[in-house]
């Protein structure tokens, strides 16, 4: 790789603050590939004055994540898990499953994906990645545990947590617990009028068992989000006659555009050869993260006239 040449900044007191500067500070010297990746993710940001949340910093895959982190702090840890295997809760979903987030963004802390994984990881591919990944840390992690409650005591400043481990009880006192339980857990099975008298099978997204079985049949999804555009794409390519039904609106946006307007400049394939790692893109996400909304033109510096523009870039003038 060439070596790296180092450019200045001109700063603005948000920068200023994110990139926690002395206040005496009226420039910064990063290396060009780092100014870059600033100077797209400040002018994506220009763009996007309405969405302040354009640049989040990566959402963490699991919680073993957090369990990976606190065993290298030295803080003894159990990770209580229902399903028998780490990972089984993606092993567990529709087959058609793939993140929509991009490899870069998904990185777990201390041991990056191989550099040849697929943009766009398949669900079973990622289970095994996190068993692999909970047994090399070496996690303390009991599968097959189910949490039935958790108390905690203020005089004695400690939690009771109750789970059933491979079916026998025990009471555990740690004095910190993190509830991770996930946003998906409980399935929402609306109830409609006339369900119970209806012959065919019914399922939530969390049990469906891919479109194979249903091919030529006449299917209904409810719901227009994520898992029902996954569920409906795989039956209609399977053959199946299926209708989704939508309640509100939806927010749509194709992959290819969040791509090359959103985290494309920071976690891409072309970010990457420009020399920006996962660990850069991190804190690039964050920096423009901090800065909030900028005024347009405001922060952004100015590409000189006559640079070639490159794609997934807009000039910020
Ligand atoms: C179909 C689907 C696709 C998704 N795709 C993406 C994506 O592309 N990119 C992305 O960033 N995010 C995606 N998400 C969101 C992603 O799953 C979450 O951001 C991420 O998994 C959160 O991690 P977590 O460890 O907090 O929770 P989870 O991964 O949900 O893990 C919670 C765990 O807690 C266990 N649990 C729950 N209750 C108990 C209990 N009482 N006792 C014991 N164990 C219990 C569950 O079995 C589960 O394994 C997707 C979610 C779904 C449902
Ligand atoms: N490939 C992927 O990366 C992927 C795949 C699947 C899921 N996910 C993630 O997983 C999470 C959950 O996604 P999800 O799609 O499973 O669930 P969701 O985003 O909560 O969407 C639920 C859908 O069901 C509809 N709905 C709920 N109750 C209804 C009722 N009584 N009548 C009619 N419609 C009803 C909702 O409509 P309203 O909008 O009107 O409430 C919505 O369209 C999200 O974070 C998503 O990004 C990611």
């Amino acid at each position: 790789m060439p070596p790296r040449k180092r450019t200045t900044v001109p700063l603005d007191a948000r920068l200023h603050r994110a990139l926690r500067l002395p206040a005496k500070a009226t420039d910064c010297t990063l290396s060009e590939v780092i100014a870059d990746a600033l100077r797209q993710a400040l002018s994506q940001e220009a763009r996007n004055i309405q969405q302040a949340e354009a640049l989040q910093p990566r959402r963490t895959i699991s919680l073993k994540d957090v369990g990976a982190r606190l065993k290298r702090l030295g803080v003894p840890t159990i990770i209580v898990e229902k399903n028998e295997r780490a990972g089984d809760s993606w092993r567990k979903r529709y087959k058609s499953l793939c993140l929509h987030d991009p490899v870069w963004y998904d990185h777990m802390p201390y041991i990056p994906f191989p550099d040849d994984w697929p943009v766009f990881s398949p669900k079973d591919k990622l289970g095994d990645w996190l068993e692999m990944y909970a047994k090399v840390m070496e996690l303390n992690y009991w599968g097959s545990t189910l949490c039935e409650s958790a108390s905690y005591d203020e005089a004695r400043q400690e939690w009771t947590v109750k789970v059933v481990r491979n079916g026998k009880p025990v009471t555990l006192k740690p004095k910190q617990l993190v509830l991770a339980t996930g946003m998906s857990a409980v399935p929402n099975m609306p109830k409609f009028p006339g369900m119970e008298k209806f012959k065919g099978e019914q399922h939530h997204s969390s049990k469906h068992p891919g479109p194979d079985a249903y091919a030529g049949k006449k299917c209904v999804v409810i719901g227009s989000n994520n898992s029902a555009h996954d569920i409906c794409a795989a039956l209609w390519e399977a053959g199946a006659d299926v209708t989704m039904v939508q309640r509100s609106s939806t927010h749509v946006a194709r992959s290819d555009s969040l791509m090359e307007l959103d985290l494309g400049p920071v976690y891409s394939e072309q970010a990457v050869a420009r020399g920006i790692d996962v660990d850069t893109a991190d804190m690039l996400a964050r920096i423009a993260r901090k800065l909030g909304p900028l005024k347009r033109g405001v922060a952004a510096p100015k590409v000189a006239a006559g640079e070639p523009e490159q794609k997934g870039e807009r000039r910020v003038t």
